[in-house]
């Protein structure tokens, strides 16, 4: 069977990582979580001390960082390492979060970033998720998916997930991070998020994930037939 890549764009928390791994699942490609990448990145340089206006820091830091995914055997989930450690739990705290838009706005990080999930792209049979992945990364993927859904319906779903890690977790403060890294995601200088001109628009409002799953499936085996 053909094999293609499937780039899956839009705002935060809105299914686009869920919709990812069942595709990639469904169809025995890999699934790539760039935001992860991302999110490493800022965690490094939370670590490091990195001042996110020096940039011969960020330089020299990114030459230290190396990223890789590897399987989890008990979850059969594709997860993150930095540098030998896995960092897929690390990564997702609040800190990370309110990080993590201003560290990808950087051109630097960007070029860092993209030039792997290039690398990833060229044997095909790829499902990347992120904010430029159908724009920048794989602007010849044969499937594009632009993922939206009501604000509401995303800060519950998120609030949701982070509470499972974390009781604690604050609603407002989950509500505010979203609504920031939307703001900043799309009005940055660099490969803002944007639907790609040639992208399906999936609306997940009012749809469970089995029905999200049926209708992307449905789009994949269109292009792969
Ligand atoms: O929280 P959510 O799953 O929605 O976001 P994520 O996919 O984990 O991405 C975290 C952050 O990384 C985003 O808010 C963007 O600032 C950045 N990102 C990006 O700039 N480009 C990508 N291709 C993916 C993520």
């Amino acid at each position: 069977m053909k094999k293609i890549n499937i780039a899956i764009d839009g705002w935060s928390s809105c299914g686009k990582s869920t919709m990812a791994r069942q595709l990639a699942n469904a169809l025995n490609y890999i699934f790539i979580d760039s935001g992860a990448m991302y999110r490493a990145i800022a965690l490094y340089f939370i670590q490091q001390r990195i001042n996110l206006d020096d940039h011969l820091a960020i330089e020299k830091g990114l030459e230290q960082i190396s990223l890789s995914f590897q399987k989890n055997i008990q979850t059969g989930n594709n997860e993150i390492w930095m540098n030998g450690e896995n960092v897929e739990q690390l990564i997702r705290e609040m800190e990370v979060a309110s990080k993590v838009s201003d560290v990808a706005a950087i051109k630097a990080v960007r070029a860092f970033a993209v030039a792997q999930q290039q690398a990833m792209g060229q044997q095909k049979g790829i499902v990347m998720d992120g904010r430029d992945i159908g724009t920048v990364v794989f602007p010849n993927a044969e499937l594009k998916l632009f993922v939206t859904a009501d604000p509401a319906i995303r800060l519950e779903r998120r609030y949701q997930e982070l509470l499972q890690t974390n009781p604690a977790i604050i609603r407002e403060e989950v509500a505010a991070n979203l609504q920031q890294r939307d703001l900043m995601d799309s009005t940055r200088a660099h490969s803002p998020l944007k639907q790609a001109d040639d992208a399906l628009v999936l609306d997940n409002t009012n749809l469970d994930r089995a029905q999200q799953f049926e209708l992307a499936m449905k789009w994949a085996m269109e292009k792969i037939n």
